[in-house]
């Protein structure tokens, strides 16, 4: 296993600066984001509002609880359930949720708010996500569509993202007891896992299947530079949502597919440890960051070195240590002044020659970005019950 003698592992000091920060941050931008939400990217360095219709918008919410989890303020407990009531009428008026993100949406701000002060309407706001949730499942190919109608043949297909959209359908199995959501996440993962790895442990995106017969057809990496590189954040999305299938599976074969999409990520690192943003580029490219899939992994890590033999969870609680130092050290904002954000130099969608994405929020902070920085520095200083 790939090791970084040389690299610093952040204090339990930094932390606490870290989060003392993010949360007073968080607290200042109440004012606006309260009844508006964060859009997707900063611009500038700056969030702007936007209506709760977008895919992202659960990140923020999420950061007002893990704000309210650090300091106990209650101006952060109002606005989270502010929010909830927003994310209430968003799934009762199907508000652009023919998606798959409903986990990204209703886990960090419903199931939180549930978890954390027992709001009703979070609960019931996330059954009815998970209910919206697999509408998309395809019995045929057994996965979750990530987008698009469901009847076309060009649309069906999965991404590695969904892998963090699962944990809201054993939430709703285990609130409810009923089998058809865990059933339904049990066969997703299983596809997913089958199909989105390559030989040597790098990730498609995307992958889609034959809609007749539901055999596996081709991998595509969408958001990242070209189809056969591995685009950064979709790796630590791989990372994060296979420990995530194996807390919630226990499949033993699940381990070995951590270990090994983990080292890809790892062995592709820059000096900082802080990938560009598809990991086909290393230092001296001139590329972009992605640092939000540096806290990403690393809260993936720290996720698994839960169930991992002590030896083995010492060593990934060491690197997510030492990829959060780098950071909050590197890339962490330190001055209001500078952005509203928190973590500065992540990449939203790059154009490449080689895709067809849109340049949108380059070198900018990213709402999930600033979302698991905050939750990583959690899970670093306190036995953190995950809104997973
Ligand atoms: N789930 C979409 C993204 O990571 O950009």
């Amino acid at each position: 296993m790939l090791t970084f003698p040389d690299k610093k592992e952040i204090t339990t000091e930094e932390i606490q600066k870290a989060l003392d920060f993010s949360s007073e941050q968080v607290i200042r931008n109440l004012d606006i984001f309260t009844d508006s939400f964060q859009k997707a990217y900063s611009e500038n360095g700056f969030y702007q509002p936007i209506p709760n219709n977008y895919w992202t918008t659960g990140f923020w919410t999420g950061e007002i609880w893990l704000a309210y989890e650090h300091t106990g303020d209650n101006r952060l407990k109002d606005a989270g359930e502010r929010q909830i009531d927003s994310f209430l009428e968003r799934i009762n008026k199907k508000i652009e949720v023919d998606h798959h993100d409903m986990g990204f949406l209703y886990s960090p701000s419903c199931v939180a708010g549930y978890k954390l002060i027992g709001s009703k309407k979070g609960r019931e706001a996330a059954i009815k996500a998970a209910d919206q949730l697999i509408t998309r499942f395809h019995p045929v190919g057994e996965f979750i569509q990530a987008w698009g109608p469901m009847d076309a043949p060009e649309n069906y297909r999965l991404i590695i993202d969904c892998l963090l959209n699962l944990p809201l359908l054993y939430w709703a199995f285990e609130e409810t007891g009923e089998e058809k959501y865990k059933e339904i996440a049990d066969k997703h993962i299983h596809t997913a896992l089958a199909n989105v790895i390559r030989e040597d442990y790098s990730t498609w995106h995307t992958f889609f299947f034959d809609m007749k017969t539901g055999a596996p057809d081709h991998g595509a990496t969408c958001q990242g530079y070209r189809d056969g590189s591995a685009w950064a954040r979709g790796q630590a999305w791989g990372v994060y949502g296979t420990a995530l299938a194996y807390k919630y599976t226990h499949r033993d074969s699940y381990l070995p597919i951590f270990k090994n999409v983990c080292e890809y990520f790892l062995t592709h690192l820059p000096e900082d440890m802080v990938p560009y943003w598809d990991l086909e580029f290393t230092d001296g490219s001139n590329e972009p960051r992605d640092s939000s899939s540096a806290s990403i992994a690393a809260c993936g890590m720290l996720e698994m070195a839960k169930y991992l033999e002590k030896e083995d969870a010492v060593h990934y609680t060491r690197i997510a240590k030492q990829i959060m130092k780098s950071v909050y050290e590197n890339y962490a904002v330190k001055d209001e002044k500078q952005s509203n954000g928190l973590v500065l130099h992540s990449t939203y969608s790059n154009h490449s020659p080689y895709n067809t994405c849109n340049h949108y929020g380059v070198d900018e902070c990213n709402s999930w970005g600033d979302y698991f920085y905050m939750e990583a520095l959690t899970r670093l200083i306190k036995d953190w019950r995950l809104y997973w």
